[in-house]
């Protein structure tokens, strides 16, 4: 069995590389980081498992294909696709530049969408896969602030929770996966370390996020919300007017010092 990770250098990416390793799967580990993904990949390899890594930004547009190609040409199957690897930045839409705008979307959309069409025909040829797609309980609630961020995972739940459905009877599945606030290096890098979310309200581990994702890519759930107070406000969303939703969603992103 061989798992494709993105995002795979650091945070919850990293952390589910280590269950799946732990559980003896062949792991494909992708990320921008030469030096940590190789640290990663000696780490793991203690598993008894083979370890590849490949250095690349997903962002960039023929990268996914380039991806694909590579494992083709290596005659590497994979069995499990764990589309991980996202950004947010911080601010306002009509502020934020357009490489920040745009590079949120080549990457928690279009690369995920990418690799997902690639290696879903073969899977469905075999009758046998499955894929993990990281969103975010951002997902659920436009998100003030960070208005491409959420609308990013709010493409990530409908679109996985689509398809899970075109691919009820082929044998793959296809898993939604919604972590709320963790720590890892997502908060520094979209700049919202001091943000109500992350002061007043929490973050989880990335190893106890981790564990809950793979457990629900492990037993082909098409949806599943990290930690119970995440699934509470999840859920809460939809009974909620919409106008107050993104009013307390704007609430909660605001910085505090
Ligand atoms: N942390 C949270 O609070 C939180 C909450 C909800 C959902 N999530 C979601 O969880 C997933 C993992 O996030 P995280 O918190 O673990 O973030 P993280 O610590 O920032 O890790 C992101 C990973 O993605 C890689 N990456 C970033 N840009 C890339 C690119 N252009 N091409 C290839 N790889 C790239 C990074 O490695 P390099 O820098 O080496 O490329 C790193 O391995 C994301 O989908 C995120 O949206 C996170």
């Amino acid at each position: 069995m061989t798992v494709l990770i993105t995002g795979a250098s650091g945070g919850i990416g990293y952390e589910l590389a280590k269950f799946f390793a732990r559980d003896h799967h062949n792991l494909v580990l992708v990320a921008r980081s030469v030096d940590k993904l190789s640290q990663v990949a000696t780490e793991l390899q203690a598993h008894g498992i083979t370890v590849k890594t490949i250095a690349l930004d997903l962002a960039a547009p023929p990268a996914p294909k380039f991806l694909f190609d590579q494992l083709q040409r290596e005659g590497i199957t994979v069995d499990i696709l764990v589309n991980n690897a996202a950004f947010g930045a911080y601010g306002e839409f009509a502020q934020m530049p357009e490489e920040e705008i745009l590079g949120q979307i080549d990457l928690n959309i279009t690369a995920l969408t990418a690799l997902t069409r690639l290696f879903l025909p073969s899977m469905i040829a075999r009758r046998s896969g499955r894929i993990l797609n990281v969103a975010s309980t951002a997902a659920f609630q436009p998100g003030p602030l960070m208005a491409v961020y959420y609308a990013s995972k709010a493409y990530v739940l409908s679109f996985s929770e689509a398809i899970a459905n075109e691919l009820r009877h082929s044998g793959v599945t296809v898993t939604c996966f919604c972590p709320g606030a963790t720590h890892t290096g997502f908060a520094k890098r979209a700049g919202v370390e001091s943000s109500r979310l992350f002061k007043l309200v929490g973050a989880m581990s990335a190893d106890k996020v981790a564990l809950g994702g793979y457990r629900a890519v492990m037993e082909g759930r098409t949806l599943a919300i990290s930690g119970a107070h995440n699934w509470l406000v999840a859920q809460s969303t939809r009974f909620a007017p919409r106008k107050m939703v993104t009013a307390i969603s704007r609430w909660i992103a605001e910085k505090v010092s």
